[in-house]
């Protein structure tokens, strides 16, 4: 093999488009990898690791305020509803909204981790054996299918853990506006959204003292190299977690340990000592800047609920 690998002879269409943002975010200056594809299999265990950690806060907050506010939230849900989930990852805060709404018609489980879906479905199966659990592995950006006897039921979105604040604001405004149209004639959504809080809290959620995190960033060389055939050394970067106060977000990178070289699909890549590959944004929105995202995709509050220790925030949205 001369280190030459056609994109699209040797790729299957997933990987392919794998391939080729791997490809445009190394070539880009400064560097970046998209942060979705940190969830493969071992990325979306890690992931759940990441939850249970006692420095990541927002999984624990986020489920006490869906565990306090579920009745109110499932009394304005009509039955016969179909309950749609945008990155469901494992469902377990689902099962919190299941419990509340036994009426539903059908939970439909939108992520791109394969391997994740899997999992929580077979779980909600045996918990939930009369609920209809239908699964769509791929990006919570593209259309949503529905089966055509689900078309007419109306729809409750539902976007947890903060994965909007993945995006940056535009992009946020732009999928809220999509998700608005996927939700059908009288639309609700409930998202979480990390809030704005002291560095003191917001830094070692992404930088634990076990190094999990760290782990997931890395996972994502780790990936390159095993699903595209790269040969990253992932003892050449570190996992690297700031927060950029003036845009109120965390940046995660990985830093380049010395100067080195990658082979990625027959391209050579080079990295100067401490050079940055990007590789997420996580937002930490206050309550009102949440809302105005949200008004510029069109939703208007219904309802806002915080922890009590106020670390993160449920908004519920409605379309009229
Ligand atoms: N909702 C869960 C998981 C959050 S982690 C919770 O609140 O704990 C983010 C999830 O979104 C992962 O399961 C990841 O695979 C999925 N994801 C990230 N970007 C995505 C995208 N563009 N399209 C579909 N799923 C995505
Ligand atoms: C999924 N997402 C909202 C997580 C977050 O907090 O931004 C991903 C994550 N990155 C590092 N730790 C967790």
């Amino acid at each position: 093999m001369n280190g030459r690998r056609s994109l699209r002879a040797e790729l299957a269409p997933l990987d392919e488009e794998f391939g080729a943002e791997v490809l445009a975010g190394l070539s880009r200056e400064p560097k970046s990898l998209p942060c979705r594809y940190f969830y493969d299999a071992r990325g979306s265990e890690l992931f759940e690791e990441i939850t249970e950690l006692a420095e990541y806060y927002p999984t624990r907050a986020e489920l006490a305020i869906l565990r306090d506010h579920a009745g109110e939230i499932a009394a304005r849900v009509a039955p016969g509803a179909v309950l749609v989930e945008f990155g469901s990852g494992s469902s377990r805060k689902t099962e919190i909204l299941l419990d509340a709404m036994p009426g539903l018609a059908a939970y439909v489980a939108i992520d791109v981790s394969a391997c994740a879906l899997e999992g929580a479905r077979s779980r909600l199966e045996a918990r939930y054996p009369r609920l209809r659990v239908i699964t769509r592995t791929g990006d919570f950006r593209m259309p949503l299918d529905l089966p055509a006897e689900l078309a007419k039921a109306p729809r409750l979105g539902f976007f947890p853990g903060s994965t909007i604040g993945n995006l940056t604001r535009e992009e946020a405004v732009g999928l809220m506006v999509d998700m608005r149209r996927a939700l059908g004639k009288e639309p609700r959504l409930l998202i979480g959204a990390d809030l704005r809080k002291d560095e003191a809290l917001l830094l070692p959620a992404y930088n634990d003292a076990r190094g999990v995190t760290a782990a997931f960033n890395l996972n994502l060389l780790a990936r390159i190299n095993r699903e595209l055939g790269a040969d990253f050394d992932l003892s050449g970067f570190r996992h690297e977690a700031i927060f950029d106060a003036r845009q109120s977000r965390i940046e995660m990178r990985l830093v380049s340990l010395r100067g080195q070289e990658a082979r990625v699909l027959g391209r050579r890549f080079v990295f100067a000592a401490q050079e940055r590959i990007h590789t997420e944004y996580s937002h930490k929105y206050t309550v009102l800047d949440f809302q105005v995202l949200a008004r510029r995709a069109g939703w208007s509050p219904v309802a806002v609920w915080r922890d009590a220790e106020l670390l993160f925030s449920v908004h519920e949205l409605i379309a009229p």
